[in-house]
C-alpha cells in the first residue's frame, strides 16, 4: 500500500503538472519536477552531486558552467546527445537545464547569461550535434586560452583507480 502511495507521489511530482507552471526566470527550486527529472534521467551518468563519472561522464558540477563564457556553447548545452535525445519534453528538458545551470553552474556562469527558453531547446534539440568530441576539444582548448580552465583539465579525467597506478 505504501509503494503505491509514494509511486502516485512521485508520479505527481514529476509529472506534466509540474512541469507546466515552470517559466524562465523563475526560480528553479519552485519546480519540484525539474530536481527529480534529473534524479530520474540524468544522475545515472553525472551522479547526483553532478560529479560526473570519472574516466567517462564530465562532471557537471564547477565544470558546467564554464561553458557560459562561448558562443558556441549555449547552443552545445542544448544539443549534446545526453540533453537533446533525453525522453524528456521540450519544457521539461528546459526546466531541468535551468536547474543544472543554477545547481552546478554555481559562479562560473557569465554574467548576464539568460535562462534556457522552452522555444530554444525544442528547436535546438531536433538539430544533431556533428564532431561533438572535436567540438568539446575545440571549446576547452579555448578556455585554456582564456585562462578559464587549467591545463590538461577536461571535466571527465581518469578513474582514481587509473591515477593511483600512474596510468590513463
Ligand atoms: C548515458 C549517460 C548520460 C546520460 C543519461 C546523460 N548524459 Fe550528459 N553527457 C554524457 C557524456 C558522455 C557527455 C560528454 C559529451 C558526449 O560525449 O556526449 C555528456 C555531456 C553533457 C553536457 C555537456 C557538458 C560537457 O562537459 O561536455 C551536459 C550539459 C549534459 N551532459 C547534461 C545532461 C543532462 C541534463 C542529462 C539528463 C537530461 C544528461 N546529460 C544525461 C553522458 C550522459
Amino acid at each position: 500500500m505504501r509503494a503505491v502511495f509514494l509511486a502516485a507521489l512521485l508520479l505527481l511530482a514529476g509529472g506534466p503538472a509540474a512541469a507546466a507552471d515552470y517559466a524562465p526566470g523563475r526560480p528553479v527550486e519552485e519546480h519540484a519536477g525539474a530536481r527529480l527529472d534529473y534524479a530520474l534521467k540524468c544522475k545515472g551518468c553525472h551522479g547526483l552531486r553532478g560529479e560526473g563519472t570519472p574516466g567517462h561522464v564530465p562532471r557537471l558540477d564547477g565544470f558546467v558552467g564554464l561553458f557560459t563564457h562561448l558562443p558556441e556553447g549555449r547552443d552545445y548545452l542544448m544539443r549534446v546527445p545526453g540533453v537533446a535525445r533525453s525522453v524528456l519534453d521540450d519544457g521539461r528538458l528546459t526546466a531541468v537545464l535551468n536547474w543544472m545551470m543554477d545547481t552546478y553552474g554555481g559562479g562560473l556562469v557569465a554574467e548576464g547569461f539568460p535562462p534556457f527558453t522552452v522555444a530554444e531547446v525544442a528547436a535546438a534539440r531536433l538539430r544533431p550535434l556533428e564532431d561533438r568530441k572535436g567540438l568539446r576539444e575545440r571549446m576547452l582548448a579555448t578556455l585554456r586560452a582564456k585562462g578559464l580552465l587549467a591545463p590538461g583539465e577536461d571535466g571527465i579525467g581518469t578513474s582514481p583507480e587509473l591515477r593511483e597506478r600512474g596510468g590513463g
